[in-house]
């Protein structure tokens, strides 16, 4: 089965199961899962019981789909994605997101933890990302174009929406929360980077380094998705500190700055909503 009929397939199997049809989609990463009760669900579809989707295997990640209202705006939220590292070809890994799209959804909202590589940041830091560096992992769209979702050769000079990072920096002063901003680059993982990667990603101009995000976005872009994204800074990138890194301190980081991320996510979510759905 070919990437497209792969997806069709996927769909076919939920479409009857959708409650509505998301506007917004939010993609929740590592530690920052637990977001999703934040909405009046409605339905939760577990990946498990889609027919040929790609199932992650990475602890602290549940696995569904939650569809829900925020705002009485339609949104569906993502928790846990699949990651490259896991062994699944890109096309696999950016199927949900293809996914999201068909379903209705024109605005995404992805996040996820990464480790600072920028000296100015701290664990803890919330990062709006406003470039990525995704040449170090094969291109999602590799293979023959799927016309239905988009060009061949799709233009990604600007990946995250002008106007939705806007929406960011004010929905971040106004709810008070600190927020950076920086280019985020994506490696394969699954082991973290040594301290000569990280000054190597440093030298390319990359903020904070991550194992997601950037081929979902890239897949998005292609289906002229509106994009925004936001890294939590769990840890210093490696040499940055000596300090060992590990998932678990990773996960716990992200535990501790789930209020403010609650706090900013929801105001993004009520400001797209109130100027785009309504
Ligand atoms: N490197 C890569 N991915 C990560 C890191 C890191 O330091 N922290 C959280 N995700």
């Amino acid at each position: 089965m070919n990437t497209e009929e792969k997806l069709i397939k996927c769909f076919k199997s939920i479409e009857d199961k959708i409650p509505f049809n998301p506007r917004i989609a939010v993609v929740l990463g590592s530690g920052l899962g637990d977001y999703a009760s934040q909405m009046k669900i409605q339905k939760t579809i577990r990946y498990a019981d889609i027919d040929g989707f790609p199932l992650s295997t990475v602890e602290g990640h549940k696995g569904q789909f939650v569809f829900g209202y925020m705002d009485r705006i339609p949104v569906v939220m993502m928790q846990g994605r699949v990651h490259y590292y896991e062994g699944y070809d890109m096309s696999d890994v950016v199927l949900p997101v293809r996914l999201l799209k068909l379903m209705g959804c024109e605005f995404l909202i992805l996040t996820n933890a990464a480790g600072g590589i920028n000296p100015d940041f701290r664990s803890g830091d919330l990062m709006m990302i406003t470039d990525h560096i995704a040449s170090f992992v094969p291109n999602c769209l590799r293979g023959k174009n799927i016309d239905m979702l988009g060009e061949r050769f799709p233009d990604m000079s600007q990946v995250y929406d002008v106007q939705l990072c806007e929406i960011i920096r004010e929905s971040a002063e106004k709810t008070e929360i600190q927020i950076k901003e920086g280019t985020y680059i994506q490696l394969s993982g699954p082991s973290y980077e040594t301290p000569g990667e990280v000054k190597m990603c440093a030298a390319l101009g990359a903020d904070a380094v991550g194992m997601s995000t950037a081929c979902e976005a890239v897949a998005a872009n292609h289906m002229k998705m509106r994009i925004c994204a936001i890294s939590f800074i769990s840890n210093p990138a490696a040499g940055i500190c000596s300090k060992k890194l590990s998932h678990e301190d990773v996960q716990s980081a992200a535990r501790d700055a789930q209020d403010r991320f609650t706090k900013l996510v929801t105001q993004i979510i009520t400001e797209i909503g109130l100027r785009y759905c309504s």
